[in-house]
């Protein structure tokens, strides 16, 4: 049996190495991710065990609910990166946030005081019930600015009821897709486990995201690696994550 399982474990051994990770909620107290300094820690430990070398933290930026600013995310990565260092963690961490659209997202716009990652990747989100209706209107912003817009987890809207038909019309407009890995396992319900096998394969996955709020969606990547879908994401698609610098 053991046989078996090593076997099997080998067949389904990913080829690609994901070495970067876009897309977290790990930096302390800032959202309704890691909740103290010690969880970050944790949570960076098993990352680094699952082989990854850079996370992207990406707190929530949303009015009334989460109002951090890039000085108060920078802040804290400072912190979490010293305290990184000081447990001999070897992981790079990095910050930009996760954008819900909203009013208050044109101001920051505005202001030019934008947090994004690699080459000017903006991510944003929005509501998962109800499509924005200045959706577009948003995204062009988005691109007015010098940013290219990255959909957070596009798996996740229940809004998006026609996915071949929705999901090209913002591709056509430039938005890239970043995937939440866990969808594949189901963490978010049928629906999106079905929507993304679908951007999966049909070669839409920009970027992956771990999406970890906790341990428990690290946890999680462990499952996913082992679903016989885990090596078409990096042969059908062009997957940007491994970020350069
Ligand atoms: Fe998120």
């Amino acid at each position: 049996m053991t046989f078996w399982f090593f076997k099997k474990s080998k067949k389904n051994e990913a080829k690609y190495r994901l070495t970067t990770d876009i897309h977290s909620h790990i930096l302390p107290s800032l959202d309704d991710g890691a909740k103290s300094l010690g969880e970050s820690i944790a949570m960076l430990k098993a990352m680094q065990e699952l082989g990854y070398e850079k996370i992207v933290a990406t707190p929530h930026i949303m009015a009334d609910v989460y109002k951090n600013t890039p000085a108060k995310i920078k802040k804290s990565l400072a912190l979490l990166q010293k305290e990184a260092k000081l447990r001999g963690l070897k992981i790079k961490i990095e910050a930009a946030a996760e954008y819900y659209l909203d009013d208050g997202f044109l101001e920051h716009l505005e202001s030019g005081d934008i947090l994004t990652f690699g080459e000017n990747y903006l991510l944003f989100e929005s509501s998962f019930s109800h499509k924005p209706y200045y959706l577009e209107d948003m995204i062009f912003e988005i691109q007015a600015n010098g940013y290219t817009p990255v959909f957070a987890h596009p798996e996740r809207y229940r809004y998006i009821s026609n996915p071949a038909k929705e999901y090209a019309t913002l591709k056509n407009i430039g938005v890239l897709f970043q995937m939440n890995l866990n969808s594949l396992a189901g963490a978010y319900g049928k629906e999106s486990k079905h929507k993304a096998e679908y951007l999966v394969n049909n070669g839409l996955v920009d970027f992956v995201g771990s999406d970890a709020h906790g341990l428990r969606h690290i946890e999680g990547l462990k499952e996913v690696r082992r679903l016989d879908i885990y090596n078409s994401i990096f042969k059908k698609n062009r997957v940007l994550n491994n970020l350069k610098g």
